[in-house]
């Protein structure tokens, strides 16, 4: 890689490093980085946890992982040997004193090793309410005094409303300061996401039409195939509100709707995307069912296969009241979007994984064709796709071969694939760790980000509390979600998009 820079002496303290996160994502990411070049030979990975287990047997579970969920495919011993000698794992309580005790010595001894101050990183892999009592430990070992070189990583979920939000924000701000706080939303740190901040703001051609004289409406829809899985006991009290539109939608949404940062400055960018989410109307209790529909899967087919319904998963309630698809419209009050709707859509055990955004564009003002030529006439739509496939789609109309006037839609597309190897992709925890090394905050959620996004979704999370008298089960598995959703969108004369990346792609 052309670019490779050394990053400082690094020591990272991955608290539930005996857990999945840290088998399927962070090891696979740190190992990538390492072989990339990018790390330090000052490098220590501390993983804590609670089970007990030797050194050597951790780190062959470890490479378990990253064997299976590493781009690059399985380790070569040589590689993984030199990477592995950097991981040390610690069996500990880290709700008492004593480890940080043990920390804080390790640490002075790191430094003193590289003669330079290192980069402390103390990743919180754990479930959210062990993110204060770490924190505040971490603080009490004085830590977190290095404002420069001593950061917290933290997983979502953050808070799980608006008040849980602020209170876990105000008490990480007594301990740490905001510019040593990464809060991640892993959908930042993929590829296509930051292609869209190249896009918008590194061409000339679509900002002009980027706008409410231009654009009829935006959709954005991550459908997932995958039901709740073994999350039964997190997913009861969260819900895809929370689970993914709160976060990785709503950021999605800024991204597509963002006024041009001055420069790529993390303060810069993250006060236009809160800008966005600023100007997001916010709903009435009362108005919520207008602009919110919810769904819950039920048994179904997905490729050939019965599935369970929802309420039939590990840990779920025979009648759990929550939510596993939404479908929201928003709209943006400011001049760039007046009156243009925003719908969102989220959902488990839908018939594809995709993840894809959709600008359709308002018709020419004046149609100069006769009725016959334009039979076939199709908005403008350019589609950005985010998984599995990466890519743009550009659709226009364009003449049909042949000796009368007929028009007929046409696709321009960038394929990603076609245009570079997929292993050379670096994953998402690859680029958010690295940046968390590096000390970017760019891609990190700052606090004011997540309360206001916090504040957009309250009046439908506490309408939907308030009101469970749903139709739950209302979608079988392996279908686009409930007929709500189609409802919701049809009433605005539209209807949802999902043209798949191949040439042929159909709606
Ligand atoms: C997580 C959610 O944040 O994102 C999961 O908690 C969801 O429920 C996942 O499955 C989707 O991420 P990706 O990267 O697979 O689209």
């Amino acid at each position: 890689m052309a670019t490779t820079r050394k990053t400082s002496p690094t020591i990272i303290t991955i608290f539930g490093g005996s857990g999945d996160l840290t088998w399927r994502k962070l090891a696979p990411a740190l190992y990538n980085l390492f072989l990339d070049n990018w790390l330090n030979e000052h490098l220590c990975i501390v993983c804590t946890g609670r089970s007990e287990m030797s050194n050597p047997a951790f780190i062959k579970r470890l490479k378990e992982g990253v064997d299976k969920f590493s781009r690059r495919g399985k380790t070569k011993k040589a590689e993984w040997d030199q990477f592995s000698k950097s991981i040390e794992y610690q069996q500990a309580d880290f709700t008492q004193a004593k480890m940080y005790n043990g920390l804080k010595k390790q640490i002075a001894a790191f430094e003193k090793k590289a003669g330079e101050k290192a980069n402390k990183i103390f990743y919180l892999a754990v479930p959210p309410a062990f993110f204060e009592p770490i924190a505040k430990r971490i603080g009490e070992a004085g830590l977190a005094e290095d404002r420069e070189f001593s950061r917290l990583v933290i997983e979502k979920p953050f808070g799980s409303d608006l008040d849980s939000a602020r209170n876990l924000n105000n008490s990480l701000l007594t301990i740490f300061e905001e510019n040593q706080l990464y809060r991640i939303d892993h959908y930042l740190g993929k590829e296509t996401v930051q292609n869209i901040l190249a896009f918008r703001f590194a061409n000339a051609l679509f900002e002009p039409i980027w706008n409410r004289n231009y654009i009829d409406h935006v959709q954005i829809t991550v459908a997932e195939k995958i039901g709740v899985e073994d999350r039964g006991n997190y997913y009861e009290h969260s819900g895809v509100l929370r689970d993914m539109i709160q976060n990785h939608l709503m950021q999605l949404l800024c991204l597509i709707a963002m006024e041009p940062p001055v420069s790529f400055n993390a303060d810069e960018v993250r006060n236009r995307k809160v800008d966005v989410l600023h100007a997001i109307r916010k709903l009435k209790k009362e108005d919520v069912h207008n602009f919110a529909v919810r769904g819950q899967y039920d048994a179904g087919w997905m490729e050939g296969k019965k599935v369970k319904g929802y309420r039939h998963e590990k840990d779920v309630a025979a009648d759990s009241p929550v939510e596993t698809f939404a479908a929201i419209k928003f709209f943006i009050d400011n001049w760039r979007w007046n009156n243009v709707p925003f719908y969102v859509r989220s959902g488990k055990r839908m018939p594809d994984a995709i993840s894809v955004i959709t600008i359709e564009f308002k018709p020419v003002p004046h149609q100069s064709f006769p009725d016959e030529a334009i039979e076939n006439w199709q908005p403008n739509r350019m589609i950005l796709n985010i998984q599995p496939d990466m890519g743009i789609r550009i659709r226009f109309q364009a003449k049909k071969p042949g000796l009368q006037m007929q028009l007929n839609p046409v696709d321009m597309l960038f394929n990603y694939s076609d245009a570079y190897s997929s292993t050379g992709t670096p994953e998402a925890y690859e680029t958010l760790l690295l940046d968390v090394i590096e000390g970017d905050a760019t891609l990190f959620m700052r606090a004011d980000q997540v309360e206001a996004a916090w504040q957009i979704v309250m009046p439908i999370l506490e309408t939907w509390k308030g009101n469970h008298s749903v139709n739950f089960p209302n979608y079988a598995a392996g279908t686009q979600g409930p007929e709500t959703s189609e409802a919701l969108i049809a009433r605005d004369g539209n209807n949802w998009i999902v043209m798949p990346l191949e040439k042929n792609g159909h709606e």
